[in-house]
């Protein structure tokens, strides 16, 4: 058996194969963040392609502040619909571990459908600063939504510190906050610390998993992975404190991302202007797992498709999904790899890989598609191989032109 389709355990659970279906949002809940009958078929499918894990997209803690208009909800009022969800997942495939993504956008909040808010001053724009006391309370909340998804039949959650949102923008050296929050790494990692034990002492047990994914390099000032707050070189020392912090405070495994998609997309999804990309993912991911004990999820991998990519590897059997994923695998590089845009392209895509049917995957083509869908505010799916979001793609560009 290849390594890719071996289980591997993580805390007390074991997932099936080592293929992740990363968190992938899709912006398709009802007005409350129920999930809806588009969100139930995409899950459906999902669990029916028999990752080894599946994450459930970011589900919003609070609908006061969120990122997209229809961003499905934990919250006493969603969780009937989310553990249906949950069922009917299983009922198509027992196997794969389910997680739930938690988050908070923070200042990625969408301000004209929801409240703007920062953990610090944005030159220019208009936001309410997080009080200390709000911060608290949003630990608070965290801790609830765990218990939420615990209580629903989750397998465990994924405590959302990548991309810019909440998590991610308290931890950069621009986040100069002079309280508990902010200044020095202590404070910046605090809300992480703080918070974690809030979500342990809620929903803490060995069979539900605690993670957590986050960016190891956002690509701008001050942004996280660099030294200071007017500072924007890469610089590994954080991030590698972090996940030993992370695993410190309990993670049983850490998904490793990097970028921010609002902002620098290219550092999040490889694509042909830097193919290169999946590169800077494997050696982000490799220097992270030497630093602790948990499981290792890597970011990036869906540009590598069958091979049909523009990496400059004149042997074109040497840049495939299939041949990285294998390799990284078996060298240590990362525990289990996680792909997104393929995963909407084809949500059968493990299956297909793990029984041989490579030449039956519709392989993403990193297209950026889905990604105009969603910072449209749109409902997500991909137009390339599904009609429907096509014809929304082509309503979308005409609003827009
Ligand atoms: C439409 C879309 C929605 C996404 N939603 C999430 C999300 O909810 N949570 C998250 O951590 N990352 C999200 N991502 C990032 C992906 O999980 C993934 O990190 C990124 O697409 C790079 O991986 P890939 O090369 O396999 O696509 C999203 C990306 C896209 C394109």
């Amino acid at each position: 058996m290849n390594i890719l389709a071996s289980p591997l355990q993580i805390g007390a659970k074991t997932a099936p194969n080592r293929i992740v279906n990363q968190p992938m949002e899709c912006n398709d809940a009802d007005d409350v963040g129920n999930p809806s009958e588009l969100t139930f078929n995409r899950y459906r499918k999902l669990a029916e392609g028999g990752a080894g894990i599946i994450v459930v997209e970011a589900l919003t803690i609070t609908r006061e502040s969120r990122a997209r208009k229809n961003q499905l909800g934990i919250d006493e009022k969603t969780a009937p619909t989310l553990e249906r969800l949950l069922k009917e997942m299983r009922g198509m495939n027992s196997k794969p571990l389910i997680l739930f993504q938690i988050t908070h956008a923070g200042q990625l909040s969408g301000a004209d459908f929801s409240r703007h808010v920062s953990v610090y001053p944005l030159p220019g724009k208009q936001t309410h600063i997080l009080s200390e006391e709000e911060m608290d309370q949003i630990g608070d909340d965290f801790g609830r939504a765990a218990l939420i998804a615990k209580q629903v039949g989750a397998d465990g959650i994924d405590f959302k510190q990548c991309h810019g949102y909440l998590g991610g923008e308290m931890l950069r050296p621009v986040n100069t906050r002079k309280d508990r929050f902010g200044g020095s790494f202590e404070n910046r990692t605090r809300f992480f610390c703080e918070t974690m034990a809030k979500i342990k002492k809620s929903a803490g047990s060995s069979a539900f998993l605690l993670g957590a994914r986050f960016s190891v390099y956002e690509g701008i000032t001050g942004g996280f992975g660099t030294p200071g707050p007017a500072e924007v070189i890469e610089d590994l020392s954080e991030p590698l404190a972090l996940v030993r912090i992370m695993e410190k405070a309990g993670v049983d495994y850490i998904n490793v991302s990097a970028g921010i998609p609002a902002i620098t997309p290219e550092i999040v999804r490889p694509t042909k202007n830097y193919p290169e990309g999946v590169y800077r993912h494997f050696g982000w991911a490799q220097a992270m797992k030497k630093q602790v004990r948990v499981p290792i999820i890597g970011s990036g991998y869906t540009y590598l498709r069958d091979g049909k990519n523009d990496l400059k590897e004149p042997d074109p059997g040497k840049k495939s999904f299939l041949y990285w994923a294998e390799k990284n695998l078996k060298e240590g590089i990362c525990d289990l790899v996680g792909i997104g845009r393929q995963s909407l392209a084809d949500p059968l895509f493990t299956r297909k890989i793990l029984e041989g049917r490579s030449a039956e995957v519709n392989y993403c083509i990193a297209c950026g598609s889905c990604s105009v869908l969603l910072r449209n505010q749109a409902k997500v799916g991909c137009p390339i191989y599904s009609e429907s979001y096509k014809k929304l793609l082509k309503e979308v560009q005409k609003i827009r032109a």
